[in-house]
This record gives structure tokens, sequence and C-alpha cells, in this order.
């Protein structure tokens, strides 16, 4: 059978035949049609609107593999650095070049004072921490003015390496100043999680437990990157007008901060609290079916038809914490919600499995991250899937600025009227 697709607009009985590729066909089979002829897809369910080397998702299946190489082996095998460099690189470093990135990473997790005394002691005393990460971002940017020199690889390499230093730094900050303790600097001879650990929760005595330090690591690395995803396509948008990385990751961070992407952790664990215990679960679930009250936070995705990857990661190193940190008391109500929905035809056949935050929330609530740095936790690591595709849509030829095109639904033209006649 030939791997073509033949379309023909009955208008005019025009017919266009173009090749299918991996399960794609060019949307320029549609202008050559007609120029003025545009397919409707919201939220781009149907729409690859770039190719990209980075990560493979089968949401069928649930596969997900970084530049080929499997979730599970990575979060076993891997530290984040390695990870940040094989989604940045493509390959994984060998030893010379995984020290050198760590040295290079690890140098640059100081911020500018100004940041931290002028800009960060600006934010009221409330500020949720996740908006002080997203503008800090973009402030950071300020401080660079190489930065917006995009189309050098140097600048676009040591803009990247800045930002991924800096996340933890940015994030560790926001938490310091929302509970008034004094900011920790970066320590150089710990590692990229263990810094980052320390930042948070350095007071006088503080170790960082290897445990909780290895634990950190692979929730970083599981949320390194996911593709095509709500923030990611928020980068790559502001990204294609050439804005520099830090206004393009800013942006990536506030569509991050949503709750039904990123912000989606910090719900679940709202939603598991205000459930209370296990008796109530059942009505819970009967709510959520009704359509009247909340989603079941924690629960589908777009693209995973089946259970996420990163969901079993997650749950088992959820008792790796607990036996560091004793059980997060709303693990209980959790795995039951999870088997009530497992059973349950609603959500069988809507095939909604847990994702990446149905856990990953109590895994952070145990180890005393409070609920509103939870989708700070998922910035730092995504930094460097967003990078990952800066670059790559920088360097394809077949980007231009994004600019989709609508279906205008409004009124025909009409005259204007003076205000004492509406
Ligand atoms: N609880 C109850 N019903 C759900 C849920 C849920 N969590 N998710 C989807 N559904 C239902 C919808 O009501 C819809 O039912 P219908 O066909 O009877 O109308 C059907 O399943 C399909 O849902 P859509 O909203 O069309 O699916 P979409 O792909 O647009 O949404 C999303 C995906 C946003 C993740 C959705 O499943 C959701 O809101 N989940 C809860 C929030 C969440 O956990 N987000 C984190 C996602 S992972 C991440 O971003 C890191």
């Amino acid at each position: 059978m030939a791997d073509t697709i033949t379309i023909t607009d009955d208008r005019t009985g025009k017919t266009v035949t173009v090749p299918i590729t991996d399960g794609v066909f060019p949307a320029s089979a549609i202008r050559e049609l007609d120029p003025s002829l545009f397919v409707y897809d919201p939220a781009y369910m149907q729409t690859a609107a770039c190719k990209s080397s980075i990560t493979y998702l089968d949401g069928d299946n649930g596969v997900l593999r970084y530049r080929g190489y499997p979730i599970e082996q990575l979060a076993e095998h891997s530290t984040y650095l390695e990870v940040a460099y094989l989604l940045l690189n493509g390959e994984l470093p060998d030893q010379t070049q995984l020290d050198q990135w760590r040295h290079d990473v690890t140098h640059h997790t100081f911020i500018h004072e100004n940041m931290r005394k002028r800009f960060v002691d600006g934010f009221h005393y409330d500020a949720h921490p996740m908006g002080m990460f997203v503008s800090s971002l973009a402030a950071l940017g300020t401080f660079y003015n190489d930065a917006k020199d995009i189309h050098s690889k140097e600048s676009r390499d040591k803009q990247i390496m800045r930002l991924i230093a800096k996340t933890p730094t940015l994030a560790a900050m926001a938490y310091r100043f929302s509970v008034g303790l004094p900011f920790v600097y970066p320590q150089n001879e710990l590692s990229f999680p263990a810094n980052f650990l320390n930042m948070m929760w350095k007071v006088s005595g503080y170790e960082v437990d290897p445990r909780l330090e290895r634990a950190m690591d692979v929730m970083i690395i599981l949320h390194a990157d996911h593709e095509q995803n709500c923030g990611t396509t928020a980068m790559r948008i502001v990204g294609s007008s050439q804005a520099d990385p830090y206004s393009s990751a800013a942006a990536a961070a506030s569509a991050l901060y949503g709750p039904l992407h990123g912000g989606a952790n910090e719900a679940v664990v709202r939603m598991l609290t205000e459930i209370g215990s296990i008796e109530n679960v059942p009505a819970f679930i009967d709510e959520v079916k009704s359509g009247k009250g909340s989603r079941l936070m924690g629960f589908g995705h777009r693209v995973y038809k089946n259970y996420d990857p990163r969901a079993t990661i997650i749950k088992k190193a959820a008792y790796d914490v607990f036996e560091v940190t004793g059980k997060n008391p709303l693990l209980d109500i959790a795995l039951k919600l999870e088997e009530a929905a497992l059973s349950d035809s609603y959500f069988i056949d809507r095939k909604l499995y847990p994702n990446v935050d149905f856990y990953s929330g109590l895994i952070y609530q145990a180890m005393g991250f409070p609920v509103d740095m939870f989708t700070v936790l998922f910035a730092i690591p995504r930094t460097a899937g967003w990078l990952a595709h800066w670059q790559e849509l920088l360097t394809d030829k077949d980007q231009k600025i994004s600019r989709p095109r609508q279906w205008y639904a409004g009124p025909d033209e009409r005259q204007y009227v003076a205000i004492g006649d509406r």
C-alpha cells in the first residue's frame, strides 16, 4: 500500500497527493489545494508543529524516551546533569564532557546580588513562589545583554548553562523569601540536587540526606522533558519570534503554572487533603463522574492513554522517600482513589490513568516542600527540556515565526454607531 494521502477538494475537484512519513503528512498539501483553505484544530490535537529528535512518547503504550533512552533506565542509572546534557546535545557525555559540564554548571549557580536585594525583596510578603520564579526568569535576562545574540552558538551555550545553573538558585530564593529566611548561597562542592536541597533547607546543622538527594535527582530526571506540551510549545512559540531565552523560558514557565499543566501536583495534594479520609473516596469519585465537582486531579493526559511511565517510577520513589521522612498520611487516600478510579468504567472508558502529578506531590510534601513550591520544582528540570527545544527550533530550517491562522466567526462589516444612538 502506498504511503501517500490524496485529498480532493469537492468544491473544485482539484486533487493533491502527498507522502505520509512516520504517520505525518505536510499541511502544505492543503495550501497547494487552496491557499485560503485552513484546518480547524483547536489545542493542536492533530497537528505536528515541528519535527523533533529530542523526546519520543508513545501514549498508547506508556513509552517515554529521551534521545532514544528509556526513561526507566535514565531514572535508575543517570543523574539530572547527565540527562540535561543528553537532551541538549543529543548524546550522553563521556567522562571528560560530563566533568566539564558539571564544572560549568556548578560555577554559574550564583545570581547577581541586585536580583535578590532589589528585585526579589520587592515582592509582596505572600507572593506565590511560582509567580516569583516566572518573573525572576524574565528579569534574569536583563543582566545578560549577550542573551539577545541568539544566532551565535557560543552565546546560546552560555545562556543555556546559566539558565540550567541558576534556576535552582532562583527557586530556593523564592522559597526563602516567602518564609522570611535568609538566602543561602550555592555551594560548589555539592551535587546539583544536593545544592538545591541545601539552599532550600539550610539552617545550622543541616546535612542533605543522600537518599533524599537521590530521590530529588530522580524526580528532576523524570520532569526534564515531555516533548510538545503546553509549556514547551510556549517556549517554541515565543522563541520563534527570536526573543532571548530568558523571556522565552519565562513564557514557558507561565504556561507550566496553570493547574491543568504543572500546577496539577499542587491541585492533587489540595484534593487529597479535602477528601480527608478513605471513607470519602467513593463519594468524591461520584462527584467527579457527575461532572459537577472537580476533575480527578493527577489523572488523565492528552497523550498517555495508558499508565504514565513516570507515575510508575514516582510511585516507587515515594516509598523510598517515606522510609526517610515517614509515610505521607495522604498516601492511603491516593492509593484508594487510584484503585477506585482504575476499576470504574467512567475512567476505564476514557482511558484515564494516573499521570506524573498524581504521586509527585506526596513525595514533595513528605520532603517538606510547601505545595506552593511544587510547580517551581517542576520548572527547574523542565528548563533543560525547554532549552533543548529552543535550540532545536533555532537551528531548524523549516521553522519561521509561529503564526497560526484563525476561523473568523465575528460579524461582517458594519458601520460605526455614535454613542447616543446605541
Ligand atoms: N477527571 C475526570 N474526568 C476527566 C479527567 C479527570 N482528571 N480528565 C479527563 N476527563 C474526562 C473529560 O471530562 C472528558 O469526558 P467527556 O468525554 O465525557 O466529556 C474526557 O475525559 C476527555 O477529557 P478532555 O478534557 O477532552 O481531555 P484532554 O486531553 O483535553 O485533557 C488533561 C487532558 C487536561 C490532562 C485532563 O485529563 C485533566 O484535566 N486532568 C486533570 C489535571 C491534571 O492532572 N493535569 C496534569 C496533566 S500532566 C502534566 O501536565 C504534567
